[in-house]
């Protein structure tokens, strides 16, 4: 067990040995506070006063760099080896062997369906990607330049006004109800917001298709009759999406989780999630990586450009990542599926560029010091562009794919009788109190 993986496998169950002794030095006490799974309960920390009346001690974490918020059963994560496993099941295998919608299954029930479960699954999520006629005028409503990110964050907003019964967050019919329609009406949100930047007419689903096929019949379809997508291109998708599928406690999953802490339902909770997802360090790199790849313009400049990262002029998008410091497995599995992309679409010509930065990146002392590896977003936008897709699109993607991780989540949080509503504390270090001064005499 690494000790940045409080809960990897082989983690102590907290037997009564499993204890930290702390000294407080301002008074010369001493506690002992249990271990659990490698952690001590921050709350534990409160019986360490100077006097009755301090508050006692809490523990300081900006950016949660070392503090775990929830017990999970959903992802296993360990960033030293590059490890990636929803419900104990490899990334590799399941990118490799199953779909999307098999994989958003496996995270919400816990185990792989049977296949007369996962018939009933793929027909329950395909009979609900319809949306109202006032959500797709809602999304006409937008500016024509709007992002494609806003308008599906919005549009998962509203549809919180369409479910009003989505507030029964007790009821686990009602939520499964709920998660069904959330991970089949998403692709439709994402396509009606790409058909308006266009100016093209919004296609409708269609279920004999895949889930992924589906999307990009609603994207791409136009002036014909039955657009069949090709397969290799749908597996590609699929593959990217199951990728994408769930992340543990990231950016994104943990504002969805504070959000239906409060018992929002879970549109309103989700659509936290997706602006959480929108910004360029989390879910937003994918776009930034291929912007920087076209600021670079040829394979010629990637030294000045690495020289600019390296003087802190300028971030390498798509490098680093806050838990995998060794290699993310996601972006071996991209790498891959890129090569199969192209040989349908042609190469991308800006892939030169993204070769040659990871092959000096990965040589580089800067890099290699920091443990700046390539990052699930560095290869997935060329793959998207390859596909078709602008660049505006990339996080809509991202979202469409991390939606089921959301949705787990969300669900185990709910079922989780220890978790309350999230409430971090802080430190005040502002003014002491003083009095109110007329704004004449300021
Ligand atoms: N380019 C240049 N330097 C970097 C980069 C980068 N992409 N990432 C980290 N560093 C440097 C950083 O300046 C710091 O250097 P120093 O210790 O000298 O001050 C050191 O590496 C450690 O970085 P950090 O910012 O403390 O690490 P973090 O865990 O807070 O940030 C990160 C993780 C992903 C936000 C960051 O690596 C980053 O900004 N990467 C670029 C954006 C990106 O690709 N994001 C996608 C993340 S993966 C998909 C997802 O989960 O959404």
């Amino acid at each position: 067990m690494t000790t940045q993986q409080p809960t990897a496998e082989g983690a102590s169950t907290g037997s009564g040995a499993e204890s930290l002794t702390v000294v407080d030095n301002r008074t010369g006490q001493s506690y002992e506070l249990p271990i659990t799974d490698g952690t001590v309960r921050a709350t534990d920390l409160r019986q360490i006063k100077t006097d009755p009346d301090d508050f006692g001690v809490m523990t300081y974490d900006p950016a949660f760099m070392n503090t775990a918020a929830c017990r999970s059963e959903v992802t296993f994560l360990d960033g030293e080896r590059g490890i990636l496993r929803y419900r104990g099941y490899p990334i590799e295998q399941l990118a490799e062997n199953s779909s999307f919608l098999e994989v958003a299954y496996l995270l919400l029930e816990g185990e792989l369906p049977s296949k007369d479960e996962l018939e009933q699954w793929e027909h329950d999520i395909t009979h609900h990607t319809f949306v109202h006629e006032n959500v797709r005028r809602l999304m006409e409503g937008f500016r024509y330049d709007a992002h494609p990110m806003g308008m599906l964050q919005a549009g998962v907003a509203a549809l919180s006004t369409f479910y009003p019964e989505s507030k029964e967050i007790d009821d686990p019919e009602n939520r499964r109800r709920q998660i069904i329609r959330l991970i089949a009406k998403m692709p439709t949100l994402g396509a009606f917001g790409y058909r308006h930047s266009q100016g093209m007419p919004f296609v409708y689903p269609r279920n004999e298709l895949s889930y992924s096929a589906n999307f990009l019949s609603m994207l791409f379809e136009i002036g014909v009759k039955d657009y069949t997508p090709d397969p290799r291109l749908v597996r590609a998708l699929d593959v990217l999406f199951i990728l994408h599928a769930d992340h543990e406690q990231n950016c994104s999953t943990s504002s969805v989780r504070a959000v239906g802490s409060s018992q929002a339902d879970p549109y309103s909770s989700v659509s936290a999630g997706i602006g959480a997802l929108y910004g360029p360090l989390h879910g937003g790199a994918n776009e930034a990586v291929l912007q920087m790849l076209r600021r670079i313009e040829k394979v010629e400049n990637v030294p000045d450009f690495l020289e600019a990262v390296k003087n802190r002029k300028e971030l390498l998008m798509g490098f680093g990542h806050r838990v995998y410091k060794n290699f993310d497995p996601r972006a071996t599995i991209i790498k891959k599926a890129t090569d199969e992309v192209f040989e349908v679409t042609g190469v991308n010509p800006l892939l030169k560029i993204a070769l040659e930065l990871e092959k000096h990146a990965l040589e580089e002392d800067f890099f290699v010091e920091r443990k700046l590896y390539p990052n699930v977003d560095f290869y997935s936008g060329l793959i998207y562009e390859a596909l078709g897709m602008p660049t505006e699109m990339f996080t809509v993607l991202f979202a469409i794919g991390r939606t089921p991780g959301w949705v787990a989540q969300w669900n185990e949080m709910l079922n989780d009788k220890e978790q309350k509503i999230a409430r971090p504390r802080q430190v005040y270090v502002g003014s002491g109190e003083r009095d109110y001064v007329p704004v004449a005499s300021r």
